[in-house]
C-alpha cells in the first residue's frame, strides 16, 4: 500500500505528520557558527562530537566551518562517518572485541580512523587488529581527569601505557584524551571552573612527562558543551570535542552563567512537533508524542511557548499536558488536531525564542525541514526548488 512520507519540502508546518523531530535551522547554524568561531579565536581545533547527531551531513557542516575531524563513541558510528566522506575519526571510547577493532583497523586504511586506549589490553588487541589488516593505526591514551569513568591514571601511568602505544609496530601514538564528563552539567560556574582546573592541571602534568619519555602529543582532547570555553583558554587542550552545542538540550540551559543567568551561548534547536490528538477535558490536552518518542534520562520535555503548560503521565504513544495549579489556561489546549511543539529534553530539546523563523526538519531518513516560510525543505540539497510545492511521487 503507497505511504506518503511524514514530511517533504513545501510543506507547510501545520502538515507535517507527528510526532516528528524537528530542527530550527537557522539557529543550527548559528550554534555551529558560534562553536567554529570561539575555537578560531582561542587558537584550538574543534573535533566535534557526532554522538549528538550521527549525521555524516551534519559531520559535513561542521568540516566545513573548520573542524578537524568528528569524535564518535562507537566504531559502526565511524563507519558511517568515514563512508559519508569524513577524513579523520577519533573514536573516543575504549574499544574491546576483534570484530570491532576489525573494523576500525580496516576503516583506517580509508581514512584517518584514530583509536582510543586505557589499558594494556586494549593497545594489544588493536595493534593485533592493525597488524591483520596492515594497517598503522594512531591512538591517543584516555587519561581520568576527575570524571572516572574511564581513563587511566594520569601522570606516570599514562607514560607507561602510551609507552606501550609506541612500541607497537601498528600504533602510532597520537596524544591524550582528556574528558572531564561530570562537569559539563555542574550549574554554577564555579563548580564547573574548579572541575576544570584540575582536569587542566592532570592533563598538563601528563603532557610535560610524555614530552619528557620523548612522547609529545599531537592531540589534546576534550571538553563538552559546559565547560568548553575553560578548556579551550588553558593553553593545555588543543582539541575540542563539545557536541551537544548543535542542538543544546534543555538540561544545558540549566546551567548558570557567571552572572547568575542561564546559560545561554548556544540556542535551542532541536524539537519534537506533537498534535493534540484528544481534549475531553478543559484543562488536559493528549498528545500524540509520549515516551517512544522522547529521551527521559534528564526528566520530561517542556511544551514551547505555552507558559503554565506541563508534559505528564507519559505512556507509549500518548502524553498529557495540562496546567500548573494556578496557572493561567493554558494556551496549548488546542482543539483536537492543531500541532504544537514540545521541548525535547536531553540530549535534544529547546525553546526558540518568538522572533525567530521556524526552519524545522521531519523525522526519519530524508530529514525533510522547513524553511523559514514554514514551508519543508531538505537539509541536504533540495530535491525541489526550495518553497516548490510540488509533491514527490508516493513511494510504496
Ligand atoms: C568523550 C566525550 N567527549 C565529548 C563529549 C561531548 O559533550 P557534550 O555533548 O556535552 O558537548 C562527550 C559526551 O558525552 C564525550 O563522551
Amino acid at each position: 500500500m503507497p505511504t506518503l512520507p511524514p514530511a517533504h519540502p513545501g510543506l507547510p508546518l501545520a502538515e507535517v505528520d507527528t510526532p516528528a523531530l524537528i530542527v530550527d535551522l537557522d539557529a543550527f547554524e548559528r550554534n555551529l557558527k558560534r562553536m567554529a568561531d570561539a575555537a578560531a579565536a582561542a587558537g584550538v581545533r574543534v573535533r566535534p562530537h557526532a554522538k549528538t547527531h550521527k549525521s555524516p551531513i551534519i559531520a559535513q557542516k561542521q568540516v566545513a566551518l573548520g573542524a578537524t575531524g568528528i569524535c564518535c563513541q562507537k566504531v559502526s558510528e565511524a563507519a558511517i562517518m568515514v563512508e559519508g566522506g569524513i577524513r579523520d575519526v577519533l573514536v573516543s571510547n575504549e574499544v574491546i572485541g576483534a570484530r570491532k577493532l576489525d573494523r576500525l583497523a580496516a576503516l583506517s586504511r580509508q581514512a584517518r580512523v584514530i583509536g582510543c586506549v586505557d589499558d594494556p589490553l586494549g593497545v594489544s588487541q588493536l595493534a593485533a587488529a592493525a597488524e591483520r589488516h596492515g594497517a598503522r593505526v594512531d591512538v591517543v591514551v584516555e587519561i581520568n581527569v576527575g570524571a572516572s569513568r574511564c581513563g587511566i591514571d594520569p601522570g606516570a601511568p599514562a607514560v607507561a601505557l602510551a609507552q606501550a602505544v609506541a612500541r607497537e609496530k601498528h600504533l602510532r601514538f597520537a596524544g591524550l584524551q582528556a574528558y572531564q564528563g561530570r562537569a559539563q552539567h555542574f550549574r554554577t560556574i564555579a563548580e564547573r571552573r574548579a572541575a576544570i582546573d584540575e582536569a587542566i592541571e592532570r592533563t598538563a602534568t601528563t603532557v610535560r612527562a610524555l614530552k619528557a619519555a620523548g612522547l609529545p602529543c599531537d592531540i589534546v582532547g576534550g571538553a563538552g558543551t559546559g565547560t568548553f570555553e575553560l578548556e579551550a583558554a588553558s593553553g593545555v587542550y588543543n582539541e575540542l570535542q563539545a557536541g551537544s552545542y548543535i542542538f543544546m538540550d534543555a538540561d544545558y540551559a540549566r546551567n548558570k552563567r557567571a552572572d547568575g543567568e542561564p546559560y545561554d551561548t548556544f540556542e535551542h534547536a532541536l524539537f519534537v512537533f506533537a498534535t493534540v490528538m484528544s481534549m475531553t477535558q478543559s484543562d488536559r490536552a493528549v498528545v500524540d508524542a509520549g515516551l517512544k518518542a522522547f529521551a527521559f534520562d534528564s526528566g520530561p520535555p517542556e511544551p514551547v511557548g505555552f507558559p503554565g503548560a506541563i508534559y505528564e503521565r507519559p505512556s507509549d504513544e500518548h502524553a498529557s499536558r495540562s496546567r500548573r495549579q494556578g496557572a493561567p489556561h493554558p494556551r496549548p489546549l488546542r482543539p483536537n488536531g492543531q500541532p504544537a511543539r514540545l521541548v525535547r529534553r536531553h540530549p535534544w530539546h529547546g525553546r526558540p525564542g518568538s522572533r525567530r523563523r521556524k526552519r524545522v526538519a521531519g523525522r526519519g531518513a530524508g530529514c525533510a525541514v522547513l524553511g523559514s516560510s514554514l514551508r519543508a525543505r531538505m537539509l541536504t540539497r533540495p530535491a525541489h526548488p526550495r518553497g516548490s510545492s510540488r509533491r514527490p511521487s508516493r513511494r510504496s
